[in-house]
């Protein structure tokens, strides 16, 4: 069975994104974030250029440790049983992800309940209705996220994601103009917040490990399990 946001993925895929071609990333021509208190920003967000940055200011936010090494085991130990009822699918080349599997749950346990509450409330502080289920989306090592933007149709202004089991890098590229681009350091156990037109205006991938370098350091990838909390277009 096709889960919705597959789906979603494959509609939005559709949507005629300029072509992304990696380019390597120089030190010299990076820009750091001088970042905000609390929001790790310093450390984990850089752009190519300050006004690259500034398109996205205040809209991207990683917070490092937001769950303990606990909650990450009891998380993926709630998930993983359903997760290794699906073979990961690596060959659907219209798709934007590829080497994944992914499911969806309504029903979570106290402690991954617990999780989640905190999540939504750091990520959707003015309340709103929310996508009920949340997804969950399973990459293998090899796998990897191709350049695309949510559904505008499905999702909305807000997309908040748990990273589990491994380092990533995400990268955003402005649809206006494909030289303007932030990577964020996604580290095992962070959360990452976009909003606003850091989502619409920018596209978003997970680089594949052969890419995965942020600001000149190589992020190495293994499998990474990601829990992502949306909310309903307004
Ligand atoms: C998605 C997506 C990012 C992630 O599923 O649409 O962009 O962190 N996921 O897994
Ligand atoms: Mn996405």
């Amino acid at each position: 069975m096709r889960h919705l946001f597959t789906v979603i993925k494959r509609l939005s895929n559709k949507a005629p994104l300029r072509a992304h071609v990696l380019r390597p990333l120089k030190a010299s021509g990076l820009v750091w974030e001088s970042g905000r208190a609390g929001d790790g920003a310093g450390r984990l967000v850089c752009g190519s250029s300050p006004g690259a940055l500034d398109k996205v200011r205040g809209q991207v936010e990683v917070r490092e440790e937001f769950i303990s090494e606990a909650e990450e085991s009891a998380l993926l130990q709630e998930l993983e049983p359903g997760l290794r009822k699906k073979r990961y699918e690596f060959d659907h080349w219209d798709d934007a992800i590829h080497g994944y599997r992914e499911t969806e749950r309504v029903q979570w346990s106290p402690a991954g309940g617990a999780v989640l509450d905190r999540v939504r409330g750091v990520a959707f502080p003015g309340g709103g209705p929310l996508l009920g289920p949340v997804h969950v989306l399973d990459l293998d090592k090899t796998g990897y996220i191709k350049p695309h933007v949510d559904s505008v149709k499905f999702c909305g202004s807000t997309i908040a994601g748990l990273s589990l089991l491994s380092d990533s890098v995400m990268r955003l590229v402005s649809q206006q103009d494909a030289a303007d681009w932030v990577d964020l350091l996604l580290p095992r156990r962070s959360l990452y917040i976009i909003r606003g037109s850091a989502r619409y205006d920018f596209t978003h991938e997970i680089l594949r490990d052969e890419e995965s370098v942020f600001g000149g350091l190589r992020v190495p990838r293994q499998r990474r399990v990601t829990v992502i909390c949306r909310n309903l277009p307004a």
